[in-house]
């Protein structure tokens, strides 16, 4: 597949590490922007595991996608303060505008919705991050405004 050079190179470049697993997938993140399907199994192999034991550390870190990003990434806070403004309602109208059905990216790739937990703007909740910048007292309209 087309990223399957890049991915070799990153495996072999952290091959002989001790705990492999974690740098491989963070070094796929860098290179790729998320990790391909396709790359499970050429990871699994060189490190004598299986692809589900891989897909399974994967799927366990928040910080790893699965997917290309879209081209606006938002992050909903889902700490504690903002659960108590009203952040789980706000993530399902946010999703639901998008036609959604849980986190990830749009058919159209033009937005990513994706979890956080606690932005430090517990004091504005429900708080968002809008392709890195930190928004306070957010709304579905705001954050889905323009796409
Ligand atoms: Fe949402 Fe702290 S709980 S910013």
């Amino acid at each position: 597949a087309d990223h399957d050079a890049a991915v070799d190179a990153v495996i072999e470049a952290h091959r002989d590490m001790e705990g492999p697993l974690l740098p491989i997938l963070h070094g796929v993140m860098a290179r790729i922007g998320y990790i391909p399907q396709d790359a499970l199994p050429r990871i699994a192999k060189a490190l004598g595991m299986t692809a589900a034991e891989v897909h399974g550390v994967v799927s366990f870190y928040h910080d790893f996608r699965t997917a290309p990003v879209g081209q606006k990434v938002i992050k909903i806070c889902r700490a504690e303060a903002c659960q108590a403004m009203g952040a789980a309602a706000l993530e399902q109208r946010v999703l639901a505008q998008l036609g959604l059905p849980d986190f990830g990216t749009t058919a159209d790739g033009k937005v990513t919705v994706e979890p956080v937990y606690c932005l430090g703007l517990c004091a504005c909740g429900p708080a968002a991050l809008v392709d890195g910048a930190p928004r306070g007292r957010v709304t579905a309209e705001l954050l889905t405004g323009g796409t």
